[in-house]
């Protein structure tokens, strides 16, 4: 199957450290299209809220926020107000913001529709939460990518590790653990697998192996 002329939709969801964006950033990748993180945006309105002194608990102040706030993705990379601020949101700080400013319904709002547009105007794989069931319940393709809390908390650390973030196995396992219960029981948008979704997990296979995966699912065959 040819996927030239094809308006592709592909939303892969999971938990967090479940290897779905290295997974969506390598299949967007293959197939010559756009890779649309959007945790990253939720990660710059916190980065914007916590540089603002802006709660990320308060719907209004944030939304407020947000209505003069400009959010896009450029080849991969996070602008926030026409700034590339990729390598300035991956640290503890941010996820626990981010973690939280999503809860709020003026930021989803914002956002969801922004990540619309952007599948709307090109073809996309678009990892987060809620892309499958919320974002784009139409997606020509939906993965729901999943592995073990052990598994998360080793890659996560490592990442973190690599950044010079100064911090612990324990703290990685409850960190994570924290942002599983708030992104599966907040009342808007929680994760859920979206029932037309295909499981994948990445406990026993690797990023060539879930690559490979994901591209079977789609009809594309690629020899590396
Ligand atoms: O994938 P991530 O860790 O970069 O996501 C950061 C936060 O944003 C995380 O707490 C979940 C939230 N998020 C969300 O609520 N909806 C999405 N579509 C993507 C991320």
């Amino acid at each position: 199957m040819s996927t030239e002329n094809r308006h592709l939709t592909i939303a892969i969801d999971g938990t967090s450290g479940s290897g779905k964006s290295t997974a969506a950033k390598n299949l967007a990748s293959v197939l010559g299209i756009e890779y649309i993180d959007t945790g990253a945006m939720y990660r710059a309105a916190a980065y914007k809220a916590l540089k603002e002194n802006v709660p990320v608990d308060d719907d209004h102040a944030v939304g407020d926020m947000l209505s003069e706030t400009e959010i896009d993705f450029v080849r991969g990379r996070i602008l926030l107000d026409g700034e590339d601020i990729s390598d300035r949101i991956r640290t503890l700080e941010i996820s626990h913001a981010a973690s939280k400013i999503s809860q709020l319904a003026s930021c989803r709002a914002k956002l969801v529709e922004i990540q619309r547009r952007i599948a709307s105007q090109k073809s996309v794989v678009m990892d987060g939460r809620d892309i499958g069931t919320n974002v784009l319940p139409g997606a020509s393709h939906k993965f729901y990518v999943t592995a073990s809390l052990e598994t998360r908390a080793e890659r996560r650390l490592a990442e973190l590790l690599e950044k010079g973030e100064q911090t612990t196995y324990e703290e990685v396992l409850e960190d994570l653990k924290a942002r599983d219960h708030s992104d599966m029981t907040r009342k808007l948008n929680p994760l859920v697998r979206a029932e037309d979704a295909i499981d994948i997990s990445t406990d026993e296979c690797d990023i060539e192996g879930t690559l490979q995966c994901l591209l079977q699912h789609i009809g594309v065959n690629y020899a590396g």
